[in-house]
């Protein structure tokens, strides 16, 4: 079977897209996971907030600085040195790979990382993905400001470049389809569902926070499938469906709810990256077991459009509980 399939507008060979991550911050890596045969691989973010915090820190001892334009010179220099290292890795990385390679912003407000976006394009990126979160606990914020917050960031960065723009998102919206749709019709080429965040827990014996796990478990991929059959058909633009990938399986049933394409992370870290390979593998033996061509025979298959919706929208556990003695 064939495995090509599409990814922020653009024909890749494989649906398996690496995710952001540390691995994808180097290029030595990166050619590797080439050679595993990844479909294309997004970068590690740049964080505004790293960008900000590497400012601060040179500032700290603002009182040393004589004149103020040596503190403005500091606080320019830490922002372009962080953009400078990852306008390297871009250029190289187009260099070194013949896949797409994705930059990627994590962005907090509407404004810095504007101009990074630019340089990130003239660079040579192939696209941009913008991991953008708030975490919605600001009782003064309701859920429109929240949303009003990516549509203003992604009208600003449509305007900004012309590259193809992947938006990256968490679970965490009160109408997710209806605010998935909309976003999708404003002009990006492709939805990456899901981000994970960082976990907090709490240490009882020393009473304070720490974090939790880093990586997702196997169980996640339920949610990534449910959301995935949901939002396939509502998306204006291609989807990649990620957030719990640990098993071969696990990206043909990502494809059957409807996705283009597969974002692979943590599996990466715990099973090497030949489970690029494996993954690949699987998809064109399954493929070839059901008689399928290509991706798009089946892609789909089991999106809430066009099977019974009952499984995917069913939430509460009425039937299971009232089985189980
Ligand atoms: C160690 C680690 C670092 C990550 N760094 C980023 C990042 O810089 N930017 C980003 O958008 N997502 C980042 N993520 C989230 C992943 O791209 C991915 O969305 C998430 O891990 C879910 O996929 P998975 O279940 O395959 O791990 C990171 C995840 C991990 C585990």
């Amino acid at each position: 079977m064939d495995t090509k399939t599409t990814f922020v507008g653009l024909e890749i060979k494989s649906p398996i897209i690496v995710g952001s991550c540390g691995l994808t911050s180097e290029v030595s890596k990166l050619r590797e996971l080439e050679k595993a045969g990844a479909g294309a691989i997004v970068l590690k973010s740049i964080f505004e907030e790293q960008i900000l915090n590497e400012a601060s820190h040179n500032m700290r001892n603002k009182e040393f600085f004589a004149f103020p334009e040596s503190y403005d010179y500091i606080s320019n220099y830490s922002q372009s040195n962080a953009v400078d290292k990852y306008i390297k890795l871009i250029r190289e990385a187009k260099q070194t790979l013949t896949i797409p390679v994705v930059a990627s912003v994590n962005c907090i407000s509407n404004s810095e990382w504007l101009n990074f976006a630019v340089n990130m394009q003239q660079a040579g990126a192939d696209a941009i993905e913008l991991n953008m979160f708030i975490l919605p606990s600001d009782v003064n914020m309701t859920a429109e400001d929240v949303e009003r917050f990516y549509e203003d960031t992604i009208q600003t960065i449509r305007r900004a470049v012309t590259i193809p723009i992947s938006i990256k998102i968490s679970t965490y919206f009160t109408a997710l389809a209806r605010f998935v749709q909309k976003i999708s019709l404003m002009g990006v080429s492709n939805l990456n569902i899901f981000n994970h965040f960082c976990l907090a827990d709490i240490d009882i014996d020393a009473m304070t926070t720490r974090p939790a796990h880093i990586m997702t478990n196997e169980d996640e991929i339920y949610d990534t499938i449910r959301w995935t059959a949901i939002l396939s058909n509502v998306a204006k633009c291609t989807l990649t469906a990620g957030g719990g990938v640990h098993k071969e399986a696990d990206v043909v049933k990502l494809l059957l709810a409807g996705a283009n394409n597969v974002q692979i992370v943590s599996a990466l870290y715990t099973k090497g990256f030949d489970f690029i390979t494996k993954c690949n593998d699987f998809l064109m033996q399954w493929g070839d077991q059901h008689n399928f061509n290509k991706i798009s025979d089946f892609k789909g298959k089991l999106a809430i459009a066009s099977n019974q919706p009952s499984a995917f929208l069913r939430v509460q556990f009425m039937k299971y509980f009232a089985e189980i003695k």
